[in-house]
């Protein structure tokens, strides 16, 4: 059995994580209790949704603030939920602006994100690149079960059985919620069109004021071959990665496109695909984002 399913607390459903996460009573326990502060930011994803450029784009943004922010984002360096005890104490140290990365649902963040109004960047890519790139960072991840064969990590995917479960729960867990005033729902797909337009929204989002020439060199820095190549520059620098799953941040720039599932379904797997994901999702806005 490759996953273990913890139990609930406080009503929240059960989380899904891998094998080797010791999501304790205390990690649930620290969680409910945590103290949030109104000016934290929390980036959320499905895995292998583009967190990693999310993370960058906001660093940059807030490196070019004009205001006394001149400790600008410190990036928790690895999900909220991932980990020890010793996170809370890390969390309690940070400076403010805390960026806090997390691929929990909706019901599973702590309470408090809610009740002070934090804002939230959510940021969603269409299933079937995210199970794609999935599928190779569970291929090179020592920490993740061994699934060799693109069909059986196919199916695992389907049934929501991998990492962090189901595409379809987690994102629709948040897309309800997209409406929020303090939540900023982002496209994988729409920031690959027109980066800096979505430069530009980040920063009206987070009230930073920056140029036109701020958000043509933030989106210049961060397209993905600047930011594979940085990453090689800096390989021997793993800290700044805010996923605590892979030491390696060449790990995390593979190919950064849209459509590369086009190279790994065959037409009856994405029948197949198609047929669970339209079933599941038919009544929200997200039922033509499997089509991308
Ligand atoms: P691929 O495996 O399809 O290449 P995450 O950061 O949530 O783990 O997501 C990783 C995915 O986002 C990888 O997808 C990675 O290449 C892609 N990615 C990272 N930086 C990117 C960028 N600047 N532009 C586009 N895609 C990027």
């Amino acid at each position: 059995d490759n996953t273990a399913v913890f139990g609930c607390s406080h009503g929240r459903p059960a989380l899904t994580l891998i094998d080797n996460i010791r999501v304790s009573t205390e990690l649930l326990q620290a969680l409910d209790t945590f103290d949030a502060r109104e000016d934290d930011v929390l980036l959320v994803s499905y895995p292998k949704s583009g967190t990693h450029w999310l993370a960058e784009i906001m660093k940059n943004l807030y490196s070019r603030h004009s205001d006394n922010h001149s400790a600008g984002l410190v990036t928790l360096t690895s999900s909220l939920e991932f980990g020890d005890l010793s996170k809370f104490d890390e969390l309690r140290n940070l400076s403010s602006k805390r960026l806090i990365p997390t691929h929990l649902s909706y019901d599973m963040i702590p309470v408090q994100f809610k009740t002070k109004n934090c804002k939230m960047i959510y940021v969603i890519r269409n299933p079937k690149d995210t199970a794609v790139s999935m599928y190779h960072y569970y291929q090179q991840n020592p920490h993740l079960p061994n699934v060799e064969k693109w069909s059986s990590f196919l199916e695992i995917f389907l049934k929501g059985e991998v990492v962090y479960g189901s595409w379809i729960d987690h994102v629709l867990s948040w897309e309800k919620n997209k409406s929020n005033e303090n939540m900023l729902f982002l496209y994988y797909e729409s920031m690959k069109k027109d980066l800096p337009k979505h430069v530009k929204e980040i920063s009206s989002f987070l009230n930073i004021s920056v140029s036109e020439d701020q958000i043509r060199e933030i989106s210049k820095k961060c397209s993905f071959h600047e930011m594979k190549e940085q990453a090689e520059r800096e390989k021997v620098n793993t800290n700044h990665t805010v996923c605590a799953l892979t030491s390696d941040r060449k790990l995390i720039f593979r190919k950064g496109v849209v459509g590369d599932w086009r190279n790994y379904f065959t037409s009856k797997q994405n029948v197949q695909f198609d047929a669970v994901f339209k079933e599941k999702i038919n009544s929200s806005a997200l039922a033509s984002y499997v089509e991308y």
